[in-house]
């Protein structure tokens, strides 16, 4: 070979190997890039959205005194996910809790996590407002999957955090900042209802002595479907076609409680069905947690008449008013700017609302129950009038109209009372006001408690009347959020029982998004059975957060699993109880009131994994038929132990019932 051949075939090499590798890594320059120039989009978080060289409050990023022009913010509990290609270097960060949050929230710390290829490779201390941030510098040559996460620690989330001056010097392909990578299937567990009638809602309902009775029987199968109710007091009517029962029961002076249990039947061509129906006539309404759909996780301030008629409208055309979904629930953003001056009624917004007796007479005719927002303050938290010291016309108004449900909604309520912090007199007080002035209207309203779990309301709700009460911050469609709120119930758990519920926020499956833009939950499929699961087994109310026009079939089976739905409504309304629980898995169990076990076994972790548990860790001895409620099908039995394989983010719900 001549001297030529051998330097031309040494160009040739050269010139393939630059076009194999790219162009960066050839010339071997390290790049950098700032996080806050990737899509911070795509970060989870526990409310809003993460902001770049800003602060949530849209001022200078502040940690520790210390300004950063660089850098990006998030609400925590939160995770960054970034893909590299193995030809990244370093990655550079000042993580911390941002300055502003010393006077807003008190301090409450914080850890950063930042885990490579599912190892984690750094744990922060406690990060305090104003006192410590952590400057970190490691390493990541070969990491293909980095993932930044920041906890509250105990569980408290809305956190302002930064990622002050966070970078990453790479060879390669630029860093990419994206959702975490899921392969999660979107598949329908929920098997199809038969053509058979079966009986579907709660087994119990309670109304109060004098009031007028709603509630309707529901069915699935192939309709017409045919009701009749067994041993129906006299002062009750049924309509056999459409299930609704009326009428009233019992005066005012009796100071009893009556317990009518009746049976209830459906029937159509194919067949006929029974089942056992309990009728408390007493002082007690909302038995079960409340079923339905409310108007904030879909359309917030921008709510009107329209959307609502659609909301009851799809109820009952997608048929989830047959599985016993029955509230329409109109949230914040239907308020008139002024009372009226005469009367001091506050009417509505009448560019989007003509009138609200119109519309409760529609969503009733539908066999549905309308509910309304307000706040014990001036104003609501979406800057509408409250109903601060025009509580009981505001009540009568409202029972006037129609309506079922109230969220009473604390919002600007502290900034009308003398002392703050609130005392527990100050937290129990404006719930106590509203409480006696629905008691006045004589009608059955709902009374759903908006405080967000201050005062650890779990231990008191119930006695200011409270059917349910938020026990934590607003939800948004993140696991972060969902996880956080979901897994984070354990204080309040034991306080549930029929009547009174922890509410743990509206679901956010379907397509959300607090405006008039939507975009389909970013919970993946297998978090979405987590989440329906879990807000069964802790009985919170089930309200639907979504555009109910725009449901998909995985999302209607997510909603119409009944074996799933009864555990939510079981009329023993025990709370759950916690097996185990750790940041990588969670085992709950609900003693149901057959006497049979609901026991749910959440992966919290990375990867699908087995999570295998012990009949005697479960608190039972003996034989039991293990059923997977999501599939509906009996799997085997067991005397020693579960197993099961459970994909990442997800859930096993069964019922252990004890072999004959
Ligand atoms: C929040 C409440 C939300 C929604 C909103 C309305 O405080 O937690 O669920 O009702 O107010 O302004």
């Amino acid at each position: 070979m001549t001297k030529s051949t051998k330097l031309r075939l040494l160009l040739a090499l050269l010139i393939g190997l630059s076009s194999w590798f790219s162009p960066d890594l050839f010339a071997q320059t390290a790049q950098s890039v700032y996080l806050d120039d990737l899509d911070i989009s795509s970060v989870q978080q526990g409310w809003a959205s993460a902001t770049a060289r800003k602060n949530l409050r849209n001022k200078p990023i502040t940690l520790g005194g210390k300004v950063y022009e660089r850098g990006f913010c998030t609400h925590a509990p939160s995770e960054a996910v970034i893909i590299l290609d193995g030809k990244a270097l370093t990655f550079h960060a000042v993580v911390g809790v941002e300055d502003i949050n010393a006077d807003l929230a008190g301090v409450k710390p914080v850890i950063a996590t930042i885990i490579a290829d599912k190892k984690v490779i750094y744990t922060s201390s406690q990060l305090i407002s104003g006192k410590s941030q952590a400057t970190i510098d490691l390493p990541i040559k070969g990491v293909k999957l980095l993932e930044l996460q920041i906890e509250g620690v105990g569980g408290y989330s809305h956190t302002h955090t930064s990622w002050a001056d966070a970078s990453i010097t790479y060879l390669g392909a630029k860093p990419q900042m994206v959702p975490y990578p899921s392969d999660d299937k979107a598949e329908i567990l929920t098997p199809k209802p038969g053509p058979a009638p079966r009986i579907t809602g709660p087994k119990v309902f309670g109304v109060r002595r004098g009031s007028p009775i709603l509630f309707r029987f529901t069915a699935t199968g192939t309709k017409p479907i045919k009701f009749a109710v067994k041993n129906l007091p006299e002062g009750l009517f049924l309509d056999a076609n459409t299930g609704q029962l009326t009428g009233s029961l019992g005066s005012p002076w009796n100071i009893i409680t009556l317990t009518c249990n009746l049976e209830v039947e459906a029937s159509n061509a194919v067949g006929t069905t029974s089942r056992n129906f309990k009728l408390v006539v007493g002082d007690k309404i909302g038995l079960t947690p409340a079923m339905g759909w409310n108007s904030w996780n879909c359309w917030a301030m921008t709510i009107d008449e329209q959307k609502v008629r659609a909301a009851a409208d799809q109820l009952v055309n997608t048929g989830l008013a047959d599985h016993g979904w029955s509230f329409v629930n109109i949230d914040d953003g239907w308020e008139a700017a002024d009372r009226d001056s005469v009367t001091g009624i506050l009417g509505t917004d009448q560019i989007k609302f003509k009138d609200m007796k119109n519309l409760a007479d529609y969503v009733h005719n539908k066999g549905l129950k309308l509910g309304i927002y307000s706040s014990p303050g001036k104003w609501t938290c979406g800057k509408r009038l409250g109903s601060l010291g025009h509580e009981v016309l505001d009540a009568q108004t409202w029972a006037a109209w129609g309506i079922d449900y109230l969220k009473y909604d604390k919002c600007s309520f502290s900034a009308a009372i003398p002392v703050s912090p609130p005392t527990h007199y100050w937290h129990q007080f404006p719930y106590q006001v509203m409480q006696k002035a629905l008691r006045g209207t004589k009608r059955d309203i709902i009374y759903s408690m908006c405080q967000y779990g201050e005062d650890q309301v779990w231990k008191w709700g119930h006695e200011v009347d409270g059917n349910s009460w938020r026990t934590t911050d607003d939800i948004i469609d993140t696991w972060a959020s969902m996880r956080n709120i979901g897994f984070g119930q354990r204080e309040a758990m034991p306080y549930t029982k029929a009547g009174h519920f922890n509410d743990m926020d509206m679901l956010v499956v379907g397509q959300v998004g607090w405006s008039d833009k939507l975009h389909p939950s970013r919970l993946t499929p297998s978090e979405q059975y987590t989440h329906i699961s879990l807000w069964c087994l802790l009985s919170s109310p089930l309200l639907l957060g979504c555009d109910l026009t725009k449901l998909d079939d995985f999302t209607l089976g997510l909603l119409t699993n009944d074996e799933v739905l009864d555990i939510n409504q079981d009329p023993a309304a025990n709370p759950a109880k916690v097996i185990r629980q750790s940041a990588q898995e969670a085992i709950y169990t609900k003693t149901l009131e057959d006497g049979s076990l609901a026991v749910g076994l959440f992966n919290l972790d990375y990867d699908a994994k087995s999570i295998k548990v012990s009949v005697a860790d479960l608190g039972l001895s003996g034989k039991y038929i293990i059923r997977d409620l999501w599939r509906q099908k009996d799997t085997g039995t067991t005397s020693k132990e579960i197993t099961c394989r459970i994909n990442r983010h997800g859930v096993a719900l069964l019922s252990l019932r004890k072999q004959p």
